[in-house]
């Protein structure tokens, strides 16, 4: 395995630990070898040396599993641009058997890197490239990346990864729609009312700013992560659990999202830009000061998506996500219709609550459907109800959380692309959101301003309200 930026945020922060603890579980293939490639000066002992130290920050390491990691760990300084690097690398390379190259680098630099892998014969049959987003800026720069990539190696050696589907909770929405005969005949427009995605960060932008800048709210999260999530909740049974009967069925949704026109793209989507303002009990400064100059960049986006199929028709998909938020919470909320008909009496009314299946991937992982029941005891009143969870979670059946990334490196050293984003998807995604930011642009609409530490600009409330719906608290 070669990681290119091998000496970047991305690989010591989360890449080299998913390898280390996928070490400890014994879940590498025993023979992998695994190169940096960056163009820090270090050689194998510092890079090494980085490594080790990175790793204390985010675990407690076990010698004897970091010994056996660092046998397998080399580094060779290269601008991977350079054919010239890139033949040194190959020649370190040496005979290989199965080559699996992660691009954490600029996507600015993954078509010539692609030549230059190809020229130094890195690119054959037995390579499998993983590409780590953001695969373009907008649909022309990612076709021009696909094709880039598609010159050099088959589409079925592409492993884009959107770190979103290596989390635990979100697989298991698929295992929960289609393992379990219960959900299935309601999950349609017929019983669901509406579905809430919300991916809430604490997190500032901070120092991330100059890439932030350029993509914002919308491009950053809401194009990748939060279509991937509405793609799981919305999509049809696929006839089996791999690569392009899951792809399939995610790429039918995306082509079913109802573009936003210059007329509807100001009711139905809030754009917001956080001020200085107070996060869990810290201050905080607003974007523009991080930035250090005028920007327009949302940090705050929310929107009402209408699927246009036989399912979902008439069911709007309500998104938000953004930085600055008072509570870190990834959450899917699939919000059933009231009962037709309360045959319990006036004094229940304000009991009845419609059922709600609440996901939560983070902080938390736990999987829960509100159910109504009785309240226990003897009333004079006659019969009251109540509404109480039915909960599996995740975080009591024991085990540490996983990094996202090691179920996908597990998956790609097997060859297993069913969590990976193919070429047509993530085009197509691009497609839907050109469409919104040139709406924006059109309608002239600008980021409306929110303190840090509130759930966004107050027209976030208003997207949802209509016909008392209301965001999960
Ligand atoms: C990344 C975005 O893809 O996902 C970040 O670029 C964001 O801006 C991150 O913070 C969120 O991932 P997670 O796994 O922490 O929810």
């Amino acid at each position: 395995m070669v990681l290119l930026g091998g000496a970047g945020d991305l690989a010591l922060r989360m890449l080299l630990p998913s390898l280390y603890f996928l070490e400890l579980d014994r879940l590498l293939p025993h023979d992998l070898r695994i190169i940096g490639v960056a163009r820090a000066d270090h050689d194998a002992a510092s890079y090494k040396a980085l490594v080790r130290e990175q790793l204390g920050k985010r675990a407690t390491v076990e010698e004897a599993v970091w010994n056996r990691l660092a046998a397998r760990l080399d580094y060779v300084p290269a601008n991977i641009t350079s054919e010239e690097d890139t033949k040194k690398l190959a020649e370190r390379i040496g005979a290989h058997g199965t080559l699996v190259i992660f691009f954490s680098l600029s996507p600015s630099l993954y078509g010539p890197a692609c030549q230059a892998l190809q020229a130094a014969g890195l690119t054959g049959p037995n390579t499998r490239l993983i590409l780590e987003k953001p695969l373009g800026r907008d649909l022309e720069s990612s076709k021009a990346t696909n094709a880039a990539v598609a010159a050099v190696v088959d589409e079925s050696q592409v492993f884009r990864i959107d770190h979103y589907l290596g989390k635990e909770t979100v697989q298991n929405l698929t295992a929960l729609r289609f393992a379990n005969v219960l959900f299935e005949p309601l999950w349609d427009r017929n019983t669901i009312d509406h579905v809430q995605i919300t991916i809430a960060e604490t997190e500032k932008v901070g120092d991330r700013w100059p890439y932030y800048d350029e993509y914002g709210a919308l491009r950053d999260m809401v194009q990748n992560h939060m279509l991937q999530l509405l793609c799981l909740v919305a999509m049809e049974a696929p006839s089996g659990f791999d690569p392009d009967a899951v792809r399939d069925e995610k790429v039918k949704v995306l082509r079913s999202l109802r573009p936003f026109t210059k007329e509807t793209v100001a009711h139905d989507t809030v754009r917001g830009q956080y001020v200085a303002g107070v996060v869990e009990g810290g201050a905080r400064a607003g974007y523009v000061e991080e930035v250090g100059k005028p920007t327009k960049t949302e940090t705050f986006v929310a929107m009402k998506v209408a699927i246009d199929n036989w399912r979902w028709d008439g069911v709007p998909f309500f998104l938000r996500t953004g930085k600055n938020l008072p509570d870190r919470r990834t959450q899917i909320v699939v919000q059933f219709k009231p009962l037709p008909h309360n045959i319990f009496g006036p004094a229940t009314d304000g009991e009845l609550c419609a059922n709600r299946l609440v996901i939560d991937l983070q902080p938390d992982e736990d999987i829960s459907l509100t159910i109504m029941n009785k309240r226990p005891g003897l009333s004079d009143e006659g019969m009251r109800l109540q509404s109480l969870p039915l909960s599996l979670s995740f975080g009591q059946t024991g085990g540490r959380r996983r990094i996202a990334y090691e179920k996908l490196f597990v998956d790609a050293f097997r060859g297993d692309r069913t969590l990976f984003v193919r070429r047509d998807e993530v085009e197509q995604a691009w497609r839907f959101i050109d469409g919104v930011s040139a709406a924006w642009e059109e309608a002239s609409i600008e980021p409306a301003h929110y303190a840090a530490g509130t759930w966004g600009p107050q027209s976030a409330q208003g997207l949802i309200s209509p016909g008392g719906r209301a965001w999960k608290a």
